[in-house]
């Protein structure tokens, strides 16, 4: 499957409301969304046939449309129940879903103040993001040479595909040195998240992660402090700099894809997955696992 491209797999597309064989879910090469980025997406993730946190994913959905000015013409509701329907018609149980809204072709220029909204929802089969044998040793970041703009420059709080660009250019550039991803600092200069999930970092048994004020407050990362403090682990969000890096013992990334995924190194500091991180991987595991599964697996 993964050698698939994914505009030749099989199956249907939710598409402006409604299902459309997979391979006629196209738009027109002069489509507002692919010249000049005004496109949201959400990444999803469904576990044992049930779509995990799937409200708030909506609202974060609907509230990206609404930071980059536009309206996505349907409700929570709607967009709740397509994501349910399309997990059903494509039998998936362990699933990804992409939702992607985006400005349409009706004008071609900056200002496309007539353009049609469009919504479409795709699930497929989902396995873990990083190798599992990865995942076990941690991951290897680099330090991405571009940084976090602050939300003066870009709507840095909306999931909006073009601020993606410097994260793909960053991690292809970790990528081309073996690395598996990169940190990136934000326009201060702090720490501020990996190319696709937030971080955090363990200290004496404290948890540090850094303020969410100019990337994603990733679902992931509030649920992980949520499992932390239910716990007892006192957990700080403050601004960190990259030199404190070495005075950390343990550091993970959280996000829908990466779940909780252990690190090993950044650039010149090394980390070694304990205790902290290993307790919230399973407790984010036993989190996402519907109850009802669970007590059959028991
Ligand atoms: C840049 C970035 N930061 C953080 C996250 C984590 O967000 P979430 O936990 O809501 O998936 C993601 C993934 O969506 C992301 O792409």
């Amino acid at each position: 499957m993964a050698s698939v491209p994914f505009d030749s797999r099989e199956g249907v597309i939710w598409y402006d409301g409604e299902f459309v064989d997979w391979k006629d879910a196209k738009v027109h090469v002069l489509t507002h969304g692919l010249h000049y980025g005004s496109s949201v997406f959400e990444g999803v993730r469904a576990y044992g046939g049930e779509i995990f946190k799937l409200k708030e994913h909506t609202d974060r959905l609907i509230e990206s449309a609404r930071i980059l000015g536009f309206k996505i013409p349907y409700t929570a509701d709607e967009i709740n129940a397509a994501c349910k329907e399309i997990l059903q018609r494509m039998k998936l149980t362990d699933a990804y879903l992409r939702p992607v809204a985006w400005r349409g072709s009706e004008m071609m220029g900056v200002s496309a103040q007539n353009n049609t909204i469009h919504l479409a929802i795709a699930a497929w089969e989902w396995p873990s993001y990083f190798k599992p044998e990865e995942r076990l040793k941690g991951i290897r970041l680099d330090m991405a040479e571009y940084r976090r703009p602050d939300e003066k420059t870009a709507p840095s709080k909306s999931k909006a595909a073009g601020l993606y660009m410097i994260c793909t250019i960053s991690k292809h550039a970790a990528e081309a040195k073996g690395y598996a991803d990169a940190m990136m600092l934000d326009y201060r200069g702090y720490v501020a998240e990996a190319t696709g999930a937030n971080i955090f970092f363990v200290k004496d048994g404290v948890i540090h992660t850094p303020i969410a004020d100019c990337f994603l407050n990733g679902i992931t990362r509030q649920t992980v402090i949520e499992l932390a403090k239910r716990r007892g682990f006192e957990v700080l969000e403050r601004h960190i700099m990259p030199e404190e890096l070495s005075t950390f013992t343990e550091c993970f990334l959280t996000g829908t894809a990466a779940e909780v995924t252990p690190v090993s190194e950044i650039g010149p500091y090394t980390f070694v997955p304990g205790e902290i991180t290993k307790t919230l991987m399973d407790d984010y595991t036993a989190e996402v696992t519907p109850k009802a599964s669970a007590a059959a697996a028991e």
